[in-house]
């Protein structure tokens, strides 16, 4: 298979990627360590071969927003939208108020703030630029009822901190910066664990209550670097992010029982553990059968066919989980914001999204109801911009 690889957790025991793990010393503007013991001063830096988003252990909340360039909106046009991007998030993920900020005050509290970038083949095509050949919708799979009003988009901002009221705050400078140039096509707010509820590292929990990112790339393992990067034109060290977003039915679950639930998926509820072992990170095995001969894991079961046979077909994983408020007569509006970067979805996600398509007993409680894709840029230095490799 394709080899059990451990998650955040294991990425900060081993103290991989520490430079955007720890909190970093921040700018003189703020302390770098609250002496109260807080994480409102911790800062990730923004410089970089990479965005600073995609590695850092994931924050508390993060929102995507997706916009639409106004028509007319040129290469010149997108090399200035950048550069004013860029200033603003250099600034706020530094702790310090954006350009004109009308609420510095929020600024003071980046709580690990990152800004990631992508962008959408419309926005490739306005720079006049070379787009990668997966720059585009996937393929349609079965599963899917896909929803406009959450799929696709030209420009894709990322907003990820601790503090949600930062993320309010960020988003808000952001999207200012952006209003000669674009409108807000969806905008979607995601959540993990609270900072401080669980220790660091701790691997999230979705809102089926499962434990749910234990195999994944490392950020900085010798797999992710190869996985993950890009190596060449424009998009050298940047990578590509599939953002889906897909409806849990909790009202449907609630009637499956809890063998029925570990079932589906082949994992524990408590522990995270396969079925067949005993620790969250025990390694499957995948031929035991139980005493009437039936495969202790399912053979439809989630990890049973979400795991490749083939280990280029990886990615990582860093989704949210939403939860909205329920429609008429129902009385949850929840799901998992999928998100996974790799450096090509079209070899890497397609064909493990083709398998769970295919037949995944998760299916039957989730529903893909907003799919996108864009290509992220890599990180820029001092003075630079991000998308100056497209634009510059
Ligand atoms: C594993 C939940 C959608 C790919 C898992 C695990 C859970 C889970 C609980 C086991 C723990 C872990 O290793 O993370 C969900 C839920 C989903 C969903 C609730 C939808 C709402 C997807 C999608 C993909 C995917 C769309 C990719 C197309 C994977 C992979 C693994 C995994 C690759 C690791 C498999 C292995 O053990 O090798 N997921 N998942 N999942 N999931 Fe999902």
């Amino acid at each position: 298979g394709g080899g059990a690889v451990a998650g955040w957790g294991a990425a900060l025991a081993l103290g991989v990627d520490a430079a955007v793990a720890a909190p970093s010393s921040a700018p003189a503007a703020v302390p770098s360590q609250d002496t109260a013991g807080l994480r409102g001063a911790s800062t990730v830096p923004f410089h970089g071969p990479h965005q600073a988003g995609v590695t850092v252990v994931p924050q508390a909340h993060s929102t995507f927003v997706a916009l639409d360039l106004v028509d007319g909106v040129d290469r010149d046009a997108l090399g200035r939208l950048m550069r004013l991007l860029t200033d603003d998030a250099r600034r706020l993920t530094q702790g310090l108020p954006a350009l004109a900020d009308t609420e510095p005050e929020l600024a003071r509290r980046p709580a690990r703030l990152t800004v990631t970038f992508g962008f959408g083949p419309g926005f490739v095509a306005s720079a006049g630029g070379e787009a990668p050949g997966w720059l585009g919708p996937l393929p349609a799979f079965g599963v899917d009822r896909l929803e406009e009003g959450w799929s696709d988009g030209d420009l894709l901002l990322e907003v990820a901190s601790d503090d949600p009221v930062t993320v309010a705050h960020a988003v808000r400078m952001l999207l200012k910066g952006t209003r000669a140039f674009a409108t807000v096509r969806w905008l979607q707010q995601g959540f993990r664990d609270a900072y401080g509820s669980v220790p660091t590292g701790t691997t999230m929990r979705n809102l089926f209550g499962q434990i749910d990112g234990t195999v994944n790339l490392v950020p900085g393992s010798v797999d992710a670097e190869d996985l993950v990067w890009i190596r060449d034109g424009w998009l050298d060290r940047g990578t590509s992010v599939v953002v889906r977003r897909i409806a849990m039915n909790l009202e449907t679950w609630d009637e499956l029982d809890r063998p029925g639930r570990e079932q589906s998926v082949g994992r524990r509820l408590d522990t995270g553990a396969p079925l067949t072992g005993t620790r969250e990170h025990d390694e499957p095995d995948f031929d035991a059968v139980d005493a009437v001969g039936f495969p202790v894991i399912p053979e439809f079961s989630h990890i049973a066919r979400a795991r490749s046979a083939d280990p280029r077909e990886r990615f990582l994983r860093r989704g949210y989980n939403y939860d909205l408020p329920p429609r008429p007569g129902a009385i949850s509006e929840s799901g998992l914001i999928f998100v996974s970067f790799q450096a090509d979805p079209v070899t890497q996600f397609v064909p493990v999204q083709r398998r769970l398509d295919e037949l995944d007993l998760l299916n039957t409680w989730t529903t893909p109801i907003g799919s996108a894709v864009f290509a992220v840029p890599p990180g820029c230095q001092e003075g630079g911009f991000v998308g100056e490799t497209l634009l510059g």
